[in-house]
């Protein structure tokens, strides 16, 4: 079975990275995590890469005086690479248009939240204070607007009443961890179809091979 190539982009303790990095490690996982890219040459992740055997890469955007040039030499690293597939897992840098349409519908992120409510930072204190009952993660194909794009895979948590942003932070994070394999899980195997920017997830095949109901997609 050829494994599709991938590539995590991170920039912090890479605990998704580790969440990836573990379910790539069975056989019958259809992604294999080929190199692992920080922005941040200081990144927890990347040690978590090293022990596991993976390429690692530190790419520190300050050493670039224009965003441009700091994601080609991005996009140049991951080329080399063979990379197929990229999964964001908690990279704090913005991808501009032109990079974001070098790799069409080939980037994913995971986010915090029950996008589309609460993009961008500070999203379990924002929760508190606007009072939501749920919120949880969100694995999407990243599109150039902060957090947008079609959603593959989302984790509903219950938000308690004497939770703090970190206990809450902390509860999240355990879905995240279980939603992230299954997201690149379901995109490796081919089975996300995006159409009208919204994704429907394929059935999957039975053991004999056949495809069940193969257009009869759900979401
Ligand atoms: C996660 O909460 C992720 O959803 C967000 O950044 C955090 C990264 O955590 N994008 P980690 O580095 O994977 O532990």
């Amino acid at each position: 079975m050829a494994r599709l190539k991938t590539a995590v982009l991170i920039s912090g303790r890479g605990s998704n990275l580790q969440a990836l990095i573990d379910a790539a490690a069975a056989s019958d996982y259809p992604a294999e995590i080929v190199c692992v890219v920080s922005n941040n040459p200081g990144a927890g992740g990347l040690k978590r890469a090293a022990k596991a055997g993976i390429a690692t890469a530190s790419i520190d955007h300050r050493d670039f005086d224009r965003r441009a040039s700091f994601e080609d030499a991005l996009h140049t690293e991951l080329m080399t690479a063979g990379v197929e597939l990229i999964c964001l897992a908690g990279f704090m840098r913005l991808l501009t248009a032109s990079f974001v349409e070098r790799w069409p519908d080939k980037i994913i992120n995971i986010h915090p939240s029950l996008l589309p409510s609460f993009k961008g930072l500070q999203t379990h204190e924002r929760v508190l204070s606007e009072g939501v009952r749920f919120t949880g993660c969100t694995v999407h194909f990243v599109r150039s607007e902060m957090d947008a794009g079609p959603i593959i895979v989302q984790a509903a948590v219950p938000v308690l009443t004497d939770d703090t942003a970190d206990t809450l932070a902390a509860r999240v994070l355990t879905a995240e961890h279980r939603c992230y394999p299954h997201a690149l899980r379901l995109v490796a195997e081919g089975r996300t179809f995006i159409v009208d920017e919204t994704v429907t997830i394929r059935q999957s095949t039975s053991p004999l091979g056949t495809a069940i109901n193969p257009d009869d997609g759900h979401r």
